[in-house]
């Protein structure tokens, strides 16, 4: 497997977040070398998009890895769609599995519990079945969970500029390490500590302000650039 750095892929900062030209883009005919909207020749010579590719092959859950506010809920939505695969997200399932939210587990319990559930969410999660799952920002940070998510599925780090995560985070008070303090101070910190975890998944796509649609295209085309290796 391919550190993130190998992979490195820049989404575009396009405003258009439309994902509806997918399905009459790949039955478009493949023309030699010209590549259309990432189009492929599939083994047949037809034109192929990378999703189906990455369809083909996936074996494993796709995991969404990076700090708050990175976009890993929205995109990894939009990853499951397109790739017409159940989506997770983490924090969702702790916190139905404990009746109560992420910040009442971090007021009530403390951290140290709810990275506890997050661990047994993980693993549980990890039973093979092709998903897409959005992880909380600290659940890669774990040397065990990390271990376990790159054995057992495609990770991939969602890289964002701190600016970008303190304006996305800004706009709900639900995340309990950005209710003290300065957020943008707290995730700067976050950032540094953490981005040498982060950098062990497999694939990263940097993100910027720009179109979700975009990030998604990003991950697929490196998705099947992922599969094609392995
Ligand atoms: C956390 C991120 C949050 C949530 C919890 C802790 C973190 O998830 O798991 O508040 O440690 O970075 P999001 O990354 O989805 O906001």
């Amino acid at each position: 497997m391919r550190a993130a750095g190998q992979e490195d892929q820049r989404s575009g900062n396009n405003d258009n977040e439309d994902d509806e030209n997918d399905d009459c883009a790949r039955h478009r005919p493949f023309q030699g070398e010209q590549r259309n909207g990432g189009l492929l020749p599939d083994h047949r010579g037809r034109c192929i998009a990378p999703m189906e590719k990455v369809r083909e092959r996936l074996d494993r859950p796709i995991v969404l890895v990076g700090l708050m506010g990175a976009g890993k809920s929205t995109v990894g939505k939009r990853l499951a769609a397109r790739l017409d695969l159940p989506f997770v997200d983490t924090d969702t399932e702790i916190e139905s599995a404990a009746g109560l939210t992420a910040a009442e587990i971090f007021e009530q319990y403390g951290e140290a519990d709810f990275r506890d559930g997050e661990r047994r969410v993980v693993a549980r999660l990890m039973n093979g079945e092709c998903k897409v799952i959005a992880t909380g920002g600290g659940a890669f940070i774990d040397p065990r969970t990390r271990e376990l998510l790159n054995n057992q599925a495609i990770t991939i780090w969602l890289d964002a500029p701190v600016d970008v995560l303190v304006e996305r985070t800004a706009r709900r008070d639900t995340r309990p390490l950005l209710r003290h303090g300065d957020p943008k101070e707290t995730l700067k910190q976050l950032a540094e500590q953490r981005r040498p975890a982060y950098a062990e998944a497999h694939i990263r796509i940097v993100t910027g302000n720009g179109a979700h649609g975009n990030v998604v295209d990003a991950i697929l085309e490196q998705l099947e650039k992922h599969l094609s290796l392995d």
